[in-house]
């Protein structure tokens, strides 16, 4: 296992682990975790006047008992801004500190500019550069990887990572298909240079499947077909998907890039302490725990509580865990996601605080 100075790390009974050559230089963690839900609950009592729908249907296809929504006004860089915030002070820094700043969404404030420009001077990040990144439900796990690697390299001490997303903006309320789905939320983490014998990041595996792009998308208001008066009345402003295809797909890859990289670094499934999937449907995670053949004290699930929050779901799930005293120092963790793209990660990690 990995820590700052290449020895073998705490004790778990799992076999000894070193940093992946992927991650580069010296080792990093994740130094802070914050969320931040906006107050406003939307119960599927709710969505039942508004749709074809029943509470019963919606939690039994997918677990999902409610999810927080915005007010108007408040956008993805609000629910951002109070996670890094947070964040930030929880790793005992000040905005100052913080090199780069990465978010990950897929609802960005506008087009350009970037949400980590609008969050960066809403936190007063004067020192920090920053861009968004694109993977839909994967952005955190490939976010988290790639402000790793800037901080591995020793070019930053401290990045921001933000998975926010505000998907409320982008559903079609009168879909009874999608709409049941989807919440707002953020988290965030302080990446940092881990210390000799802290819990670490230790590896990482992402890919994507374009093939996959029209199985989960948003048609519009892109270059390819401009915003106009057709393409509003079309409704194609809004997340499209094929649910079955996007199901069999998540299972699927969450079972093999979940067992690739724990192979490659010589772990079984049953050595984690932890599996923390992205929270689309309960049945999805369920599905791919019993494939890996993990016990469900072993796997994290509130979706029933936020609904798919797309970005933030993997934050959310691991403060969760830290909150109820299941994600403790030095233990094994495996992140997984997958999302439109189709976009799919994982990164192995000793947690660290
Ligand atoms: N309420 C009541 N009935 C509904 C609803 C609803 N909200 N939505 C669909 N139905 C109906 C359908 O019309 C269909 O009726 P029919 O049999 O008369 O035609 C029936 O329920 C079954 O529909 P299916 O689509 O087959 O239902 P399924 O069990 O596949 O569940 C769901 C649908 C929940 C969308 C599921 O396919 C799913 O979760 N897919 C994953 C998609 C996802 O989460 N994408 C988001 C992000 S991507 C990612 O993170 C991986």
């Amino acid at each position: 296992m990995v820590d700052g100075s290449g020895k073998p790390g705490p004790a778990s009974g799992a076999a000894p682990l070193r940093t992946s050559p992927r991650v580069g230089g010296r080792a990093v963690k994740i130094a802070s975790l914050a969320t931040y839900v906006p107050p406003h609950v939307l119960t599927n009592a709710d969505l039942e006047k508004m749709v074809d729908t029943s509470d019963q249907w919606i939690q039994q296809r997918t677990g999902i008992r409610e999810r927080h929504i915005v007010d108007p006004g408040m956008a993805t860089s609000d629910l951002g801004t109070q996670a890094a915030m947070k964040a930030i002070e929880r790793a005992g820094l000040t905005p100052n500190d913080i090199g780069l700043i990465v978010v990950g969404t897929v609802t960005p404030d506008m087009f350009f500019p970037s949400t980590a420009c609008l969050i960066q001077a809403k936190i007063g990040a004067h020192r920090a550069w920053g861009f968004d990144l694109s993977a839909a439900c994967s952005a955190f796990t490939f976010a988290l990887t790639t402000a790793s690697q800037m901080v591995s390299s020793g070019a930053h001490e401290h990045a921001l990572v933000v998975g926010a997303d505000v998907m409320s903006s982008i559903i079609d309320y009168k879909d009874r298909s999608t709409c049941v789905l989807f919440g707002d939320g953020a988290g965030a983490v302080v990446v940092s240079a881990a210390q000799p014998g802290e819990g670490s990041i230790l590896d990482f595996e992402h890919e994507i499947d374009g093939a996959g792009g029209p199985a989960l998308c948003m048609p519009a208001g892109g270059s390819l077909q401009q915003a106009s008066h057709e393409t509003i009345d079309r409704r194609l402003h809004y997340v499209k998907q094929d649910g079955q295809a996007v199901f069999k797909f998540a299972v699927r890859k969450t079972e093999e890039i979940s067992r690739r990289l724990l192979e490659r670094n010589g772990l079984k499934p049953g050595d984690l302490d932890l599996f923390v999937s992205h929270q689309a449907n309960r049945r999805i995670i369920q599905a791919a725990a019993e494939k890996l053949g993990l016990d469900s004290t072993k796997v994290i699930i509130n979706i029933d509580r936020f609904g798919n929050t797309t970005a933030a779901t993997i934050p959310l799930a691991l403060n969760d865990a830290t909150c109820s005293g299941r994600l403790k120092k030095d233990q094994l963790v495996l992140l997984a996601s997958v999302g439109a793209g189709f976009t799919v990660g994982s990164v192995l990690l000793r947690w660290s605080f």
